[in-house]
């Protein structure tokens, strides 16, 4: 018997992918989709009509894992309408809870670890074949080369693309999963960084994005010698991209070599995400930070003396067990001293793993639902005047395509990575553009084309 919508070779096949978390898991996605596409699947931003969905997860915060499974669930339907249809599993929820996922979702094909993507051509071909149902969760990264960027009408071209170059960490804040669902830290080969860039730049990318737990400790436990800022300065004379940022930079291991390269260095963005987590050193201190609020400060008051015009960003959390309102009132004071351009702020949940899902005096979810909501209207006030103050400025930004909430206008980005919105026309994409700012509310800028920064074609 044959199954009604069962696919011959030569038939288009469809992969509809869907990323919950941080940078690392959209670098992830990325990947799988470069990997399928070598195998004849086309993107597709349709759920319905796709052969292979990978839903890629998140299981950072509590939130974020119940929005998997939600998520997973609404799925179900779709098989019954395109059985031959596999769903695959990726990322930390995956490698969190394995085989149980396989049990509690029976329409699910396949669970696949952090260091499962290389594979996930094979896998995808192992269950297509034999209809196995597999969860995939291998110890070790795979040691071949990692795929390089293809140019076809299937890949997933960008102006800003993103790069690895260091996996899993070893911090162990004691609120955080990461160390256990994405393993000790790992930095990959220098050449294969540079190679990866200089593939994306030939085919049009002019801005990489670094991407590690604690990009400050690159190189630790490679076989060469280099550090991070020698990478930086590798990547500037060995490729020819137009602008490099790097996250995330763990405040403890935040060089001075470091702070003087966003001075020295043009390649480099004037833009640090810096995650502070809490002002309290008692509440620093639980956490494992290895930092005080005064060193914290310091290294800001280093980086803007070297860089007076640095943009900067940073994580936050509220209600870590035992943080009280005094505590509370030191993370709401550090905000106001520092005056970040732009803040990510969470409400603390327990996790599976960490230390503090252990420590007593857990704060109750209505204060820490209130103690976040009065952060975040304290952090909007300083975000809209900040973009305020853009209000008449030239910046420089690169055009990155049109805009996401209004198509007929495109978009940029500032070197401190806010958003502009302006008009201009389809030969401007992946060009670096002085543009004016005309006007500011608190999630993007307007602008207007002044002349073109550099001659950058
Ligand atoms: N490696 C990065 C970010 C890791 S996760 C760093 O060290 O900064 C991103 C953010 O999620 C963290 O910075 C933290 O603010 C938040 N986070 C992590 N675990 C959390 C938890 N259990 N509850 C609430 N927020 C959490
Ligand atoms: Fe988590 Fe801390 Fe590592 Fe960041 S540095 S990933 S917060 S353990
Ligand atoms: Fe989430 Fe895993 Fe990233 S837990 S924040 S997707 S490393």
């Amino acid at each position: 018997m044959t199954e009604p919508l069962l696919k011959t070779a030569s038939e288009p096949r469809y992969l509809y992918v869907h990323t919950f978390g941080c940078q690392m898991n959209e670098y992830d996605s990325l990947r799988v989709q470069r990997i399928l596409a070598a195998k004849g699947y086309l993107p597709t931003p349709d759920m319905a009509s796709a052969d292979v969905i990978f839903l890629n997860t998140c299981s950072v915060r509590d939130k974020a894992e119940q929005k998997v499974h939600s998520f997973l669930g609404r799925l179900k339907r779709l098989k019954v309408h395109h059985p031959s249809l596999k769903i695959i599993l990726g990322g930390c929820v995956a490698q969190q809870l394995g085989e149980k996922l396989l049990k509690r979702f029976d329409h699910l094909d396949l669970v696949m670890g952090t260091r499962a993507i290389s594979s996930v051509g094979e896998i995808l071909d192992e269950i297509q074949a034999s209809d196995k149902r597999l969860a995939y969760l291998p110890e070790e990264d795979s040691t071949a080369p990692q795929e390089l960027f293809e140019a076809s009408p299937f890949s997933n071209f960008t102006v800003s693309a993103p790069v690895t170059i260091m996996q899993g960490c070893n911090n162990f804040c004691t609120y955080c999963i990461v160390p256990y669902v994405r393993g000790r830290e790992r930095s990959r080969p220098s050449r294969e960084i540079l190679d990866e860039i200089n593939r994306l730049t030939s085919c049009g990318t002019r801005e990489v994005l670094l991407l590690g737990q604690n990009v400050n400790s690159y190189g630790r436990g490679l076989q060469e010698k280099i550090s991070f800022v020698d990478l930086l300065h590798r990547i500037e004379e060995e490729t020819g991209v137009r602008r490099l940022r790097f996250t995330t930079s763990h405040p403890k291991d935040l060089t001075d070599e470091l702070i003087r390269c966003f001075a020295d260095m043009p390649v480099l963005c004037k833009y640090l995400h810096l995650p502070f987590q809490a002002g309290s050193d008692s509440i620093l201190q639980r956490m494992n930070r290895n930092y005080t609020a005064a060193h914290y400060l310091e290294k800001i008051r280093r980086l803007r003396e070297a860089c007076p015009e640095i943009g900067l960003s940073s994580d936050v959390i509220v209600g870590f067990p035992g943080e009280t309102e005094e505590d509370f009132q030191q993370t709401l004071h550090l905000l106001e001293t520092i005056q970040y351009d732009n803040l990510f702020s969470f409400r603390y949940s327990d996790r599976p793993y960490a230390r503090a899902a252990q420590f007593p005096h857990k704060v109750d979810e209505e204060t820490k639902a209130r103690r976040l909501i009065e952060l975040q209207a304290f952090q909007a006030e300083i975000t809209l005047r900040k973009n305020r103050a853009e209000v008449g400025a030239i910046r420089e930004i690169l055009v990155e395509g049109p805009s996401k909430t209004a198509p007929e206008l495109l978009t940029g980005r500032t070197q401190q990575n806010r958003l502009v919105h302006f008009q201009g026309s389809q030969e401007q994409i992946g060009r670096l553009l002085q543009v004016r700012i005309r006007s500011a509310s608190s999630h993007s800028l307007t602008g207007e084309p002044v002349s073109q920064a550099r001659s950058d074609g």
